[in-house]
């Protein structure tokens, strides 16, 4: 018993005495380094007394040299030169693993330290944020070869020299957010054959230089998005055979050419919203046997070539959201169109400028058949557009604009009955279109013929939707060339609306339909 207290209490004693003399260690070192000059070389960086200094560390771990792991700078004057001796001071504490510095004023970390960098060999993570970096030098990071993360985000980088990033190992992500590249050059991504990610969100990129990615081949993920990109070539993405995800939204892309991406034979997703695309080449997915997810929501697409999805049949998630698209056609959608019913797949088509025709048929069938949630509630509130047609030369030689609207009213109804046109008045136009828009047939509301008005495509029957005359052709036309289109005089007699032949009643009304139209011209 007693032998225990007397160990306890020795032990007890100790601890005061080791306390009482690091005290006074600490009063002698404080005198010293106020003798030291400032923003000059400092013993431990991570201990530094003097108010003067530029840069404040504070490390975990260890207050004693070289066995701190982590620090965390502050830089609070500017102007300090790149080979001041407080950057050799970081020699002090060669072990640490994580290394930040938060830039506190203005204009006072204008580059890469790198020659702090060089003494710490097992760095494995650097993060520099709110700085005022121009340009990231060849060699900034000193070859390090434990590195595995850069974060670089937030400071002003206009220029990533020529093997900026080179030599490195270890080196699996680097992050550029939110700076002011304007370019990616050759060689600034060097002998990386880690790297995994790569992210320039937020820059003002609008050149991309062929095979700047020719040395990151182990790249899984790409991040462009908001950037200012426009022209994109089948040499961009050279090298980037693993690349899994592509973000290239919010940039200024309005023409896909062909074979775009035929080197990313691993792409899963590739993110293509928000750009100003109005041209897809029919080929320009070539090669992506691999995609699952396409997003080219918000953009200006008013047409998809028929054949644009031959090349990525593996698709299970499109994005097709707020373009301009008329039509989307069952040939357009035929290649992946099993791809859709499962219940993770996803087909997103709102806010386009449909055309109410029999070419949106398939999306009844996919309702019906398909086990995904959002597919089913994105197809039942996709709308279409009932258009005026496109008129023919015929046509437009008519002045009075009432009668044409007119006219056209009186096409788009001819699917009602026979009294109807009889006991409607051709030549008094006004009151013939009303009661037309009126009438029910097989108790479907007749829609209204007025100019642009919206409807559900999935709540009118799939039968009553009108076919475009030129179905041999319509996959490939441009959209002005594929709304319905009024006949001129001498295609009257053939002139028939395709699906609507199951009864001969339909074909009869054709005929008075075409016969009206004859004494229409006549009158003008
Ligand atoms: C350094 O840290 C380790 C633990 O991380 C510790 O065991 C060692 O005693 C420390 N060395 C010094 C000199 O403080
Ligand atoms: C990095 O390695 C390259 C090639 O081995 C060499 O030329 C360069 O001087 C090295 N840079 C540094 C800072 O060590
Ligand atoms: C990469 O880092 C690990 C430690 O994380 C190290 O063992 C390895 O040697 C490094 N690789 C190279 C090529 O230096
Ligand atoms: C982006 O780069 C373009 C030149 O490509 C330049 O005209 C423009 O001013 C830059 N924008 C910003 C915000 O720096
Ligand atoms: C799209 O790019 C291709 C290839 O550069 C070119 O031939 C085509 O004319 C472009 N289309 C438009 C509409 O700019
Ligand atoms: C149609 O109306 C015109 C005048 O508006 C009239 O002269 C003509 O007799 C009417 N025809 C029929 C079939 O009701
Ligand atoms: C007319 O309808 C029949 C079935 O009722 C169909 O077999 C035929 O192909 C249709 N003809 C046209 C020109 O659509």
């Amino acid at each position: 018993m007693g032998e225990r207290v007397t160990r306890i209490m020795y032990i007890f004693i100790t601890i005061a005495l080791v306390n009482e003399m690091s005290t006074v260690q600490a009063r002698d070192n404080n005198k010293r380094r106020s003798k030291e000059k400032a923003g000059g070389f400092q013993k431990n960086i991570c201990d530094i007394t003097d108010r003067d200094s530029k840069v404040h560390c504070y490390c975990e771990n260890a207050r004693e040299p070289r066995n701190a792991t982590k620090a965390e700078c502050w830089v609070f004057n500017g102007g300090i030169p790149s080979d001041d001796y407080i950057w050799q001071s970081f020699a002090s504490q060669p072990t640490l693993q994580t290394l930040s510095f938060n830039v506190r004023v203005d204009g006072a970390l204008g580059y890469v330290p790198t020659k702090a960098l060089q003494y710490l060999q097992r760095l494995r993570s650097i993060n520099i944020k709110y700085g005022n970096i121009i340009d990231v030098r060849t060699f900034a990071f000193a070859n390090l070869t434990y590195l595995k993360e850069v974060t670089l985000s937030q400071n002003q980088i206009e220029i990533i020299q020529q093997y900026a990033f080179a030599h490195l190992p270890n080196l699996t992500m680097i992050n550029l957010e939110d700076n002011m590249i304007v370019e990616i050059g050759l060689d600034s991504f060097f002998d990386l054959p880690k790297l995994q990610k790569l992210t320039f969100t937020k820059n003002n990129i609008s050149r991309i230089k062929d095979g700047s990615f020719q040395h990151t081949f182990n790249l899984l993920e790409l991040d462009l998005n908001k950037n200012n990109i426009q022209h994109l070539n089948r040499h961009t993405f050279d090298g980037l055979a693993n690349l899994r995800k592509l973000d290239l939204r919010r940039n200024h892309i309005y023409n896909l050419t062909e074979f775009t991406f035929a080197e990313l034979w691993n792409l899963q997703e590739l993110l293509l919203g928000k750009n100003d695309l109005k041209y897809i080449s029919e080929r320009a997915f070539d090669g992506l046997s691999q995609l699952r997810k396409l997003s080219l929501d918000d953009n200006k697409l008013a047409a998809l070539p028929s054949g644009l999805f031959e090349g990525v049949r593996g698709l299970s998630s499109l994005d097709l959201r707020s373009n301009e698209l008329r039509a989307l056609t069952y040939d357009n959608i035929k290649p992946i169109l099993d791809n859709l019913k499962p219940p993770s797949s996803n087909l997103l088509l709102e806010e386009n400028s449909f055309v109410c025709d029999c070419r949106l048929k398939w999306m009844h069938t996919l309702r019906d058949e398909t086990k995904s949630q959002s597919t089913k509630e994105s197809l039942e509130s996709v709308t279409c557009k009932i258009d005026p047609p496109i008129v023919s030369s015929a046509y437009n030689n008519m002045d009075d604009t009432d009668s044409k609207l007119d006219f056209n009213k009186e096409i788009l109804h001819a699917g009602i009955t026979i009294e109807t046109i009889d006991k409607n008045n051709i030549t008094d136009k006004k009151t013939t279109a009303e009661d037309i828009s009126k009438e029910h047939v097989n108790d479907i509301i007749i829609p209204s013929a007025k100019k642009g008005v919206k409807r559900t495509v999935l709540k009118i029957p799939p039968e009553t939707l009108p076919c475009p005359i030129e179905k041999r052709t319509m996959t490939e036309l441009i959209p002005y060339m594929i709304d319905p289109v009024i006949p001129i005089q001498n295609e009257m007699k053939t002139f028939r609306f395709q699906e609507m032949n199951t009864s001969s009643r339909v074909h009869s009304m054709a005929t008075i339909v075409a016969w009206s139209i004859c004494i229409a011209f006549s009158f003008t």
